[in-house]
């Protein structure tokens, strides 16, 4: 290994602790790139606002470079060549006690047995031959999410989990990929760019990282789609709240590679464009991938993810400075994890599986032209490196998905944030009441035919949000629905833009299940719609309007065709002059009003 690489493998635990860039010197001090062509990855700009606090473990080493992949290709040759870290029993094959029974790991927490892997990455020769580039890796656990109520809770025992596409041709989802070009010895001008053809060499080594999805469905340990898992929203990849879907927040695994270009002297100063492919024959690099399989001690990372000298630091700590993690990364855990050899060999491919070697052909056989990830050829005996396959999914008992109660009434659904354009309900209403109080908000979202009734603070309004459905990225926190209501101090009617949802079953909603929400006229198009209201026949103005009181006056009138509420331009609707129409067509309807705006409903 050349000195000038801020390495751990060669240099030693000691000098690596003096030498290893933080964090921040890696991914906070990057200027804009300069060279023509290289633009710097909007994921590098996006990075900047998301929270760090989390740790990060620098002591992890390779276990085996293998052709192996228990997630993808159980039980047989995977398509392509891995990089592993991790749990020793690491297999063609293997369930969660196994792989946490392994007799060590390559990564330097022993409490941590799980296996991390992704692809080799390649050079290729001019002669078309492949060399496998030598890395150092590491991990970052981030922590970070959009509110700090929401818990962060240990890998469910057995999680399995892909992030990235080995097919992909277009930058994958998120920007949970990055890949960094180091320029110089301190990090500073490096370049981002979201796949590796970086138009000039990278002296000080090319890094890729990949962000892991981090919120689980509660229920199942893998899906062959991956949809077991999914991406925070509001800021995605890293922090953020989770779709109410996947409603538990793990940590999030960040997998770092520095990938030592100049270590090969035919790569060294050599611009990396159209050099690199991915072990799967992927030249564009959009083709990244990594997988993880959990082998965690649980109740050592739930005790870290209660510690308060590991989390909501706001800052990203190195895993020994964890006190908890601390006690399972002494000198002998770190010497062990350097000294980690896959318990059961390794299967070794016809031209060696040895870093730097030049070979004539990818192990597999893809061509390094295109991304395959074909189904595994058996070519090898993989018998030796097979056990019982884990588990998809967790034991009933221990199931937590994200239920609707559909037994009758109304039921506390939770605490919903709201962010710029990540609403909670669709196809909602929304009106301001200075009588706020749940009851008052669930009743009217009944007469209006509505499910989902929300009741959310903003400044010194409260709102009664009415919606048919949970938008796919409402998410859930965890606290801060507790604004006593205005007027009715006994009861809380949601937080500062948050919402306090309930749900009915729509089959128990009362009189006018079969409503029809119309519209909701502008206040100027209701100038424009004078028969409306010169059709009415009773207008009403009263300062505590609502839509539900405007239905009854209505009925009690004998009014059973159309009923309005307008508030009046500016104003909520208590002091809103309201009128309320009602022709002759129809069953009774109702209408409510936003500030200065008519909404019209039909039964
Ligand atoms: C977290 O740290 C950043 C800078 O590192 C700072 O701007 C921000 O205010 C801090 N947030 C909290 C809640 O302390
Ligand atoms: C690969 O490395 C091993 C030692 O790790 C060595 O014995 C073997 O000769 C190497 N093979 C090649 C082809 O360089
Ligand atoms: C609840 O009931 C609604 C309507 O009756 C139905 O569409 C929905 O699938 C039910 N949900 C559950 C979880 O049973
Ligand atoms: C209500 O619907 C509007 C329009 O679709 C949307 O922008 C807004 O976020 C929604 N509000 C809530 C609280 O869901
Ligand atoms: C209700 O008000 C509208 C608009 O001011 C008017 O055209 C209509 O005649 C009124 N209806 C009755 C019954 O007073």
């Amino acid at each position: 290994m050349k000195a000038t690489f801020h390495g751990l493998a060669a240099t030693g635990l000691a000098l690596t602790l003096a030498v290893v860039p933080t964090y921040a010197q890696m991914y906070r001090t990057h200027a804009p790139g300069t060279l023509p062509g290289v633009v710097f990855a909007a994921t590098t700009d996006s990075d900047r606002e998301q929270g760090l606090d989390g740790f990060h473990l620098d002591f992890m080493y390779t276990l085996v470079r293998e052709q192996l992949d228990p997630i993808i290709s159980p039980n047989e040759q995977s398509s392509h060549m891995h990089r592993v870290f991790g749990g020793s029993n690491f297999g063609a094959a293997y369930n969660r006690d196994e792989l946490y029974d392994s007799d060590c790991t390559s990564a330097g927490i022993s409490a941590d047995k799980s296996n991390y892997w992704q692809p080799q990455l390649y050079w290729i020769e001019t002669n078309g031959q492949f060399t496998p580039i030598d890395t150092i890796s590491r991990f970052y656990y981030f922590l970070g999410r959009v509110d700090p109520s929401i818990p962060v809770k240990p890998f469910p025992k057995g999680l399995r989990m892909l992030a990235g596409n080995p097919y992909s041709k277009a930058p994958i989802l998120n920007n949970a990929a990055e890949f960094i070009c180091q320029v110089k010895a301190d990090f500073t001008n490096s370049l981002g760019l979201d796949n590796f053809n970086f138009p000039r060499d990278c002296p000080w080594g090319m890094k890729t990282a990949m962000h892991f999805p981090s919120c689980w469905d509660g229920v199942n340990l893998y899906t062959t789609d991956n949809s077991h898992m999914a991406y925070p929203v509001v800021n995605p990849p890293r922090d953020g709240g989770c779709p109410y879907t996947h409603p538990h927040k793990l940590p999030t695994i960040f997998l770092e590679s520095t990938w030592h270009m100049s270590q090969l002297p035919q790569a060294a100063k050599k611009p990396l464009k159209g050099r690199l492919a991915w072990a799967n024959g992927d030249t564009t690099g959009y083709g990244f991938h990594a997988d993880f399989t959990d082998g965690w001690d649980t109740d050592v990372l739930k005790e870290v993810l209660n510690d308060p000298g590991c989390v909501n630091l706001n800052k990203s700590i190195a895993a020994q400075d964890c006190p908890v993690l601390a006690r399972y990364m002494t000198t002998q855990d770190i010497a062990n994890a350097k000294a980690c050899q896959p318990a059961r060999g390794v299967l070794l491919e016809p031209y060696g599986n040895n870093d730097s070697v030049t070979i004539p052909t990818l192990p597999g056989g893809a061509k390094g032209d295109k991304p395959t990830c074909d189904p595994a050829v058996p070519v090898q005996d993989v018998s030796n490196f097979m056990v019982k396959d884990g588990d998809y999914v967790v034991a009933a008992k221990d199931q937590m998905p994200f239920k609707l109660d559909n037994s009758s009434g109304w039921h506390d659904t939770g605490c919903f944030g709201t962010a710029v354009n990540v609403g909670v309900f669709d196809g909602n209403i929304t009106y301001a009441d200075t009588g706020l109080n749940p009851g008052r908000c669930q009743e009217s979202c009944s007469k209006n035919g509505m499910p989902f009734a929300g009741l959310e603070n903003i400044g010194p309004n409260y709102l009664c949000v009415c919606g048919k459905a949970l938008l796919p990225l409402a998410f859930n926190v965890y606290s801060g629905c507790d604004k006593k209501c205005p007027g009715d101090a006994s009861e809380t009617c949601g937080g500062l833009y948050k919402i306090q949802a309930y749900y009915q079953n729509p089959q128990y909603i009362g009189i006018d299940k079969n409503a029809v929400y119309m519209g909701c006229l502008g206040h100027t198009s209701l100038s424009l719609q004078p028969t409306l209201i010169a059709k009415s026949a009773l207008n009403v103005s009263r300062s505590d309007m609502t839509r539900e009181r405007c239905m009854t006056t209505c009925k009690d009138n004998g009014k059973t065709g159309w009923a309005a509420v307008q508030g009046k331009h500016g104003s909520g609707l208590k002091s809103g002059t309201t009128h309320i129409a009602s022709p002759s067509v129809g069953a009774l309807l109702a209408a409510v009003v936003l500030t200065g705006a008519l909404a019209v409903t039909r039964g």
